[in-house]
């Protein structure tokens, strides 16, 4: 490819709804510090929409409801999508990217699902294909993993990646509201969309995770190969157990290198109120990386919003540019570590496991020996009075009762790491003891230091 010696750069735009008309926006307003940037103009050529008369702020004659023709204009150089979904735009950006078309989209789902297909479409054309705003809208994230730390070692990616659950999440933990109260006050301030299946079931988060897994590690991981449970079962006692340990509960993107393998799961789990991740509340977003070389970074902002996210596509589109401008192009995704992705059951988790039981001898031992038969260890055990009090008080006023007592109270009880499916296991064995009345609650426990040699990052 060889530079278009200052001629403008033609700009296709597929969709004009929240983040599309920010990019008109800035674009317009923005047009004379972008062309000095790149070394040429921006030009917007086309916006593809499905009724251009919801656009009155969009130049009538640049409006189309033609994107199949757009994309394949021969001014176009590069194609900015905002569409989202997967049909109709993967056979459009397919189209593109095979014209030599560049491409800028913030399409998660379609490049969990598909991003082999159009990296290579984009690889043969010698076009680009950037995405920075499919992963945490406007924090910068994917290009720090794809480029700063492309001479490091990423073991392991943590990220709050979904700011409504997050918002859901947060406005339970301050308000000891349920999920349904919490989840209604989402609704009435614009976080929760009127289906909030993509969010609060973690479709949303398990695309960016299968991304951010793709990207940190080299290979090629599709929202199929992640693990994930969205936060509708968290109860409001999920949350006050988490409280009294010193944790707080976070719906979590979770991308491990292990042993030459990755896992990759989206879930809701407990991490320590001191861990960075615990203090990233409301609808923001924050991703935490644990590299070799580098150790912790934390990146933090807003995961959605027009001009937020915006910003990420206007990042990408005057990369794009300037690599029309001298004639090159950016990097191209490397998934040429090819690795094996992990079963969820053998990916090694910390279990919080609440547990109703009758409060007589030998009960902690049954409940114990369920733990041991399934190779699990115990890290801590703490017993309440089925009314919130702690076993001590209990124990001292009990005293004179003898070993027959049979009040009720619940075990509380945190684990060391095991096999995911041990733990499940262990959990369901439980609930078949007389003793065990009930499991008030379970919950992962994230973020309690382990090294990251034990992830498999330096040996
Ligand atoms: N719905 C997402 C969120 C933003 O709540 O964070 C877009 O991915």
């Amino acid at each position: 490819m060889v530079g278009n010696d200052g001629r403008p750069i033609s700009v296709a735009l597929l969709g004009c709804g929240v983040v599309g008309s920010q990019v008109v926006r800035l674009l317009t307003e923005q047009a004379d510090e972008l062309a000095a940037r790149v070394g040429a103009p921006l030009r917007l050529v086309g916006v593809a929409v499905r009724r251009p008369q919801r656009h009155p702020d969009v130049p009538a004659d640049l409006l189309t409801t033609d994107a199949a023709g757009l994309v394949t204009r021969d001014d176009v150089d590069v194609v900015v999508e905002l569409v989202g979904g997967i049909e109709p735009v993967r056979g459009l950006l397919l189209t593109a990217l095979k014209a030599g078309k560049s491409v800028v989209t913030a399409n998660k789902a379609l490049l969990a699902e598909d991003g082999a297909a159009l990296a290579a479409a984009a690889g043969e054309s010698g076009a680009d294909l950037y995405y920075e705003a499919s992963v945490a809208g406007a924090i910068p994230i994917l290009r720090p993993i794809q480029q700063s730390l492309a001479g490091d070692r990423v073991v392991r990616v943590a990220g709050i990646v979904n700011g409504t659950t997050n918002f859901i999440l947060s406005a339970m933990a301050s308000s000891g509201a349920n999920y349904a109260e919490a989840l209604e006050e989402a609704g009435r301030l614009g976080y929760a969309e009127a289906d909030p299946t993509a969010d609060v079931d973690g479709y949303d988060a398990a695309s960016k995770a299968a991304i951010l897994a793709s990207l940190a590690f080299h290979t090629r991981v599709t929202a199929d190969d992640v693990h994930r449970e969205g936060i509708r079962d968290v109860t409001a006692a999920d949350i006050a157990a988490a409280k009294a340990i010193g944790c707080t509960v976070k719906l979590l993107a979770i991308c491990e290198q292990v042993d030459g393998s990755v896992s990759a799961r989206v879930h809701p789990a407990m991490i320590p109120r001191s861990h960075p991740l615990a203090s990233v509340s409301g609808a923001y977003n924050a991703v935490f990386i644990e590299a070799a070389a580098a150790g912790q970074l934390m990146f933090y902002g807003q995961g959605a919003g027009g001009p937020q996210t915006a910003s990420a596509v206007l990042g990408d589109l005057v990369a794009a540019a300037r690599n029309r401008v001298i004639g090159g192009r950016g990097p191209r995704d490397s998934a040429h570590a090819d690795l094996p992705i992990v079963a969820m059951g053998d990916t090694r988790t910390r279990y919080h496991v609440a547990l109703d039981v009758a409060d007589r001898a030998g009960v902690l031992a049954q409940v114990a020996g369920v733990f041991a038969e399934h190779g699990v260890s115990i890290a801590t055990v703490r017993q309440e009075g089925r009314n919130g009090q702690a076993a001590e008080d209990d124990r001292v006023r009990d005293e004179g009762d003898g070993a027959q007592g049979s009040r009720d109270a619940t075990l509380v009880i945190v684990t060391h790491s095991a096999p995911d499916a041990a733990l499940a296991a262990t959990v369901d064995a439980l609930t078949g003891l007389d003793a065990v009345q009930g499991v008030a609650g379970v919950l992962r426990v994230e973020g309690l230091g382990r090294p990251v040699t034990e992830l498999g990052g330096v040996t």
